[in-house]
């Protein structure tokens, strides 16, 4: 296969072992850096061009799109998409996961276990979303934080409220949640792969920290999920329309709830803890839907075959023609 990954920084570990993944298993691939790309949006023959050059002959695009560059990313992932390109999550799936809000709500409708979280643009009921969520301690997030950085654990109704007027006097857009206590400082990621959990890992906050954060000090060690894990892991990538995620969950009382779905998940954590060869099974997938579609192409093309043999058997003599 050819295969094209976008993403910005070539060094990246996860970047570097899908690169070593696919040249290992014969297949050309690339890295394009996502924000060098641009695209001409015409009606018959959509391009994306790279350094003066078209670029085409790709059977497949690995999409590493990072949160900073999300708008632009989209758009020239849409454009090979439009180009008829394979890519590996959709544009359209990633752009659902990058907005937490609307993946609980996804997640929520289809009965998917969740933190009971509040979300309100006015501060006049402030009182009313933190007894709404079940009381304090609440957790309150920036709902565009990442690697723990905008989460914080109000302990009382008090400072959940004033750190809630903070946020939103700074126009802020902010989740309020049910604190998990018993998560114990702890989260799950499971990586799903098609409609398989290929590795799991449970990472563990630092004494002084309620988040688990590999960035904030967490530690990491695999771990063996349940099946309600695993059915709430796998549930919910597809629910999203991702390929390729890492589904994050917290151990409750009243089992698995899902606080996230990352549509491009670190391998580096997850490799180290668990010895899985997760960027191999990544292209291991993109093989085997690749074969999937050779054969449909190869068996479209016996059928119109045989179809042209028997409109030939029937085609009738000449004299058979009825006169007009
Ligand atoms: N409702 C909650 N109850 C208990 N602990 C929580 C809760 N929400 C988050 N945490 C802890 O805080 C950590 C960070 O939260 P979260 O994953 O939502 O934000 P983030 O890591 O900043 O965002 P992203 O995962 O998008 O990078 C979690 O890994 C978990 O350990
Ligand atoms: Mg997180």
């Amino acid at each position: 296969m050819k295969i094209a990954m976008l993403a910005r920084n070539a060094k990246l570990y996860s970047h570097q072992r899908l690169l070593e993944a696919a040249r290992s298993r014969g297949h050309d691939i690339e890295i394009i850096d996502t924000l060098k790309v641009y695209m001409n949006i015409t009606s018959h023959r959509p391009q994306a061009r790279y350094g003066g050059k078209s670029l085409t002959g790709f059977d497949a695009i690995i999409p590493r799109i990072g949160a900073s560059i999300t708008f632009y990313g989209l758009a020239v992932l849409n454009q090979f998409e439009m180009m008829g390109v394979y890519t590996l999550n959709s544009s359209e799936a990633i752009a659902k996961s990058r907005d937490k809000l609307r993946c609980l709500q996804i997640l929520s409708r289809a009965g998917i276990g969740l933190p009971v979280t509040g979300f309100a643009h006015s501060t006049q009921f402030t009182d009313d979303l933190i007894d709404m969520v079940g009381g304090a301690p609440v957790v309150i997030k920036l709902l565009e934080g990442t690697q723990g950085i905008g989460v914080v654990l109000a302990e009382t109704h008090r400072s959940a409220k004033s750190m809630i007027e903070a946020f939103r006097g700074l126009n802020a857009n902010i989740l309020v949640q049910e604190y998990i206590k018993e998560a114990g400082s702890s989260d799950i990621r499971c990586l799903v792969i098609g409609d398989k959990v290929v590795a799991a890992m449970l990472r563990q906050g630092n004494e002084e920290d309620f988040r688990s954060n590999l960035h904030r000090g967490g530690h990491a060690k695999s771990i063996r999920i349940t099946p309600e894990e695993r059915s709430t892991a796998v549930r919910s990538a597809k629910l999203m329309g991702l390929n390729v995620c890492g589904v994050d969950m917290l151990r409750s009382n009243h089992g698995p709830v899902v606080m996230e779905v990352n549509s491009s998940p670190g391998l580096e954590g997850l490799e180290k803890a668990t010895n899985v060869d997760v960027a191999g099974k990544i292209i291991q997938f993109l093989e085997s839907r690749e074969n999937r579609e050779n054969r449909k192409t190869s068996s479209k093309k016996k059928v119109a075959e045989k179809s042209a043999e028997k409109s030939l058997e029937k085609t009738p003599e000449k004299g058979d023609e009825k006169s007009e």
